[in-house]
């Protein structure tokens, strides 16, 4: 039998492309979970996406971002973990590192918008690991998109199957409610941001009497005949088939005026997955084991300029963490004591004494974490799951200021370690390239050394736009290769050999020259 503390967590991330309403509905659950009181007591944890100068923005953000990372709270006996995820393309890599911590998402889909770019990658992410995806199509409010055009693109577009589990009555202005398929009830729609209940009409089938109450004739058999084909074309939830991730349940509503929201939230915690085991390099972790174990998805800078703690956000895997109590760090081979773990309720902190897999802890760091670094009671194991990907961009990092030599090269290596870039040290000269995806990673970068470490950097453009990890069967192979191709070698945190280069091209140039040497798009090869 699961623990029963096991068993009431939902740990999960809201997902969307800028705009689609992400902010929104997480202010909502929190709302409904009586987590805060108001609509707006969230503070907005996104940057203005549109151009890469905002990084000023992103850098007040930070501040509120540690207490956003993770909103937890309870709701119907159930303990929510909702993880926060960056909307700026430019963090994706933090996205998909927060999406290895959680059990399932809810994925935003603008109605009006359909499918956009971010919902493309950000499902293709889900789909590697096969997390179970709920969407929620927002904005019902709005002439948008017809809702059968809608799950056909979201079902193309995202390659997974679908299951409506509620469907709408009009759209826009002739948006008159949802019926919901999965409970039999009727939601009437009404246009309203501060209420939190909705009208909820219980129906017994179609042709309850109460129907022919609320609906119009012709919204009735436009209804019927909706649902019929909904029913003939997705057929009823097959759960199983949720929780491997190979299908997912659709709401419709509206996020800003509370309309769907608690359908959701209510069938969420009724088919959403407890935390589930996660694989380790080692072997599989199973959530009900005994001991403890856990690992570090997220490192955030303390906001302090004059304290240089950071907060490394551990994700409970199994067993039970407890405060003060000695645990192992299976990368550095020693022993740590934590006194006071944090515990994210809503966007409260508060020092916990105990935690559960599925919660996330914060834990003060000195500098002992990186990023996937493991804690378990003495076992040694790895968790795995998050690699680093190639970069797009390369950049020589360059000290301006020789004085702040040693406060350079310690800021670029925190900074790294926390996962805003990549570092990669080239000879000769233990040069310092940082890769990364977007611009405003090195604006972040180059502003966070000034303002945290007085150093001054600027950064020359390299022409690489690929970075693959390199390794051989045959030792004497990689050597040689290593040897011949040292200008365009690097080594990652890790110390592991990667290959830089310019393109595609030369890449599948150089993997027919030197067969003998394997090429990996990701730090995760083994
Ligand atoms: P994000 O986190 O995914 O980026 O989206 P966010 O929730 O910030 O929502 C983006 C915009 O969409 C916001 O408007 C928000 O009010 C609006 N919105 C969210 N849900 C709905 C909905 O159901 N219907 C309609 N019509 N709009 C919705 P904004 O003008 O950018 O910001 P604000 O001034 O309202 O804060």
């Amino acid at each position: 039998m699961i623990h029963p503390e096991i068993e009431k967590r939902k740990t999960f991330a809201i997902i969307s492309h800028p705009d689609a309403g992400k902010t929104t509905l997480t202010e909502k659950f929190l709302l409904f979970g009586g987590a805060i009181n108001t609509a707006g007591a969230v503070k907005r944890n996104k940057a203005n996406q549109s151009n890469t100068s905002d990084f000023m923005e992103i850098e007040k953000q930070r501040g509120i971002s540690v207490a956003t990372s993770v909103m937890g709270f309870e709701y119907a006996n159930k303990r929510i973990n909702i993880l926060d995820t960056p909307g700026h393309k430019d963090f994706a890599e933090d996205t998909y590192r927060t999406l290895s911590a959680v059990d399932s998402v809810i994925l935003v889909v603008d109605c009006v918008k359909g499918v956009e770019e971010q919902t493309e990658k950000l499902m293709s992410v889900c789909r590697m690991r096969n997390t179970p995806v709920i969407i929620f199509i927002n904005k019902m409010d709005r002439e948008g998109k017809d809702a059968f055009d809608l799950l056909d693109e979201i079902e193309h577009k995202l390659n997974i199957s679908l299951c409506p589990l509620s469907w709408p009555i009009g759209q826009g202005h002739t948006f008159k409610g949802v019926y919901s398929i999965y409970n039999k009830h009727l939601n009437l729609f009404e246009p309203d941001k501060t209420k939190i209940s909705e009208p909820v009409i219980e129906v017994n089938d179609l042709n309850d009497d109460n129907l022919t109450k609320f609906l119009k004739p012709k919204e009735l058999e436009g209804l019927k005949g909706d649902l019929e084909l909904v029913h003939g074309v997705y057929g009823d939830l097959d759960k199983s088939m949720y929780i491997e991730g190979l299908l997912a349940p659709v709401f419709f509503g509206s996020a800003i005026n509370n309309f769907g929201i608690k359908e959701l939230l209510d069938t969420f915690i009724n088919i959403a997955p407890s935390p589930k085991g996660r694989e380790a390099e080692q072997r599989e972790v199973a959530a009900e084991e005994k001991n403890f174990s856990g690992f570090v998805f997220k490192i955030h800078a303390n906001l302090d300029p004059k304290h240089r703690d950071r907060i490394a956000f551990l994700r409970i895997c199994s067993g039970k963490f407890e405060r003060n109590k000695f645990y192992y760090h299976t990368r550095q081979d020693k022993k740590l004591k934590f006194s006071n773990p944090m515990d994210f309720m809503a966007n409260e902190k508060s020092i916990v004494e105990e935690a559960w897999p599925g919660d996330v802890v914060g834990l003060y760091d000195s500098g002992n974490f990186k990023i996937g670094d493991t804690l378990t009671e003495g076992e040694k194991l790895q968790f795995k799951g998050i690699p680093s990907f190639s970069p797009e961009i390369f950049k020589e990092l360059e000290n301006r200021d020789p004085l702040k030599t040693k406060q350079l090269e310690k800021g670029i290596q925190q900074l790294t370690e926390e996962g805003v870039a990549q570092l990669f040290t080239m000879q000769p000269g233990n040069r310092k390239v940082v890769g990364a995806v977007g611009e405003l990673q090195f604006e972040v970068i180059a502003f966070r050394l000034e303002h945290e470490y007085g150093a001054k950097a600027a950064f020359r453009m390299l022409s690489y736009t690929r970075s693959n990890w390199v390794t051989s069967k045959d030792k004497t192979k990689l050597a040689e290769f290593l040897k011949r191709k040292q200008q365009h070698i690097g080594e990652d945190k890790d110390g592991n050999p990667v290959y830089l280069a310019d393109n595609e091209f030369m890449i599948n140039m150089t993997m027919r020259d030197y067969p003998d040497i394997e090429f990996h798009k990701t730090s995760e090869f083994k």
